[in-house]
């Protein structure tokens, strides 16, 4: 298989494995409507998650926790319309699957079947074996994701980095091979040392795709607001700032504003017309007028 993303025409699963076979480095973003999963897919980015994220940097929630499977649904399905090469990934919310797994694998189906998603990703490591299998078994592809899960911010007391000591070090390996034996394609490595997410990619068949877990995993996520500079507050370490939409957008906004209050905005340029036959009666017939 010619692995080159350029001789690719659609990402699949055995594809995203094989790219890890290969030691070749995986591509991925989230994207939460039509134009920027357009524009990712165009960009060639193998893989776009359209995350539960989407709580706090579209919908203006204070944690992904409030984000619901139709909120998900409705943004993948904008996602979908956007995407052609590359795989489709919805995240399952908080609440989705944690009360039980029929639920999780309710959710999962409707990502597939209503929404277009190729994939779905949950949280949790040895705790989710069981639902992963499950889902596996429904034929329905999963991403896994441990270290620091922002569903469990409550449970974490923060988002502090996870795995610092080796114990707790341990245990995020532990849930990255359960995640891996249960049949997912990938894991998410989110907010843990370098030295930890290198263990867990040397160690596992599936390709590691690592948020804020050094540049060793066999792909890099982030979220992209933060790549684009569209967020409010200051971003994390590990974001890469490739540009500043938000400056731009304010500035867009501010000159705008100050157009229309100069009375610039529009300009006769910028308005329609009368075709000049049109004009002309009216001029005729307005003289005429007492
Ligand atoms: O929701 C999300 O954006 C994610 C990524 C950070 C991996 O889970």
């Amino acid at each position: 298989m010619d692995l080159k993303p350029e001789a690719v025409s659609k990402v699949t699963v055995p594809y995203v494995l094989e790219r890890k076979l290969h030691g070749h480095k995986l591509t991925c973003i989230t994207a939460y409507d039509y134009p920027t999963a357009r524009l990712a897919d165009e960009a060639g980015i193998d893989v776009i998650l359209v995350g539960d994220s989407l709580g706090q940097v579209v919908l203006g929630y204070d944690s992904t926790v409030p984000v619901t499977l139709d909120e998900l649904l409705h943004h993948t399905r904008a996602a979908r319309r956007g995407s052609r090469r590359s795989l489709l990934v919805m995240d399952l919310p908080f609440g989705s699957y944690q009360v039980n797994d029929e639920d999780g694998l309710h959710a999962a189906v409707r990502a597939v079947k209503e929404a277009g998603a190729e994939a779905v990703k949950l949280e949790g490591g040895r705790k989710r074996a069981a639902l992963i299998r499950r889902l596996v078994d429904a034929e329905i592809p999963v991403m896994g994701h441990v270290g620091l899960t922002p569903q469990s911010v409550h449970a974490m007391g923060g988002y502090g980095v996870q795995g610092k000591t080796l114990d707790s070090a341990g245990r995020i390996l532990a849930d990255a091979q359960a995640v891996e034996d249960a049949g997912a394609f990938a894991v998410v490595l989110e907010g843990i040392p370098r030295e930890l997410a290198v263990m867990i990619t040397e160690r596992l068949r599936i390709p590691t795709i690592g948020i804020g877990a050094g540049p060793d995993c066999d792909g890099q996520i982030l979220v992209f607001h933060d790549l684009a500079g569209l967020t409010f507050g200051a971003p994390a370490k590990f974001v890469r700032r490739y540009a500043s939409l938000g400056e731009a957008i304010a500035k867009a906004l501010a000159d705008f504003r100050h157009d229309i209050l100069a009375g610039d905005y529009p300009s006769d340029g910028e308005s329609y017309h009368w075709p000049s036959a049109v004009r002309e009666q009216f001029e005729k017939e307005s003289l005429r007028r007492p």
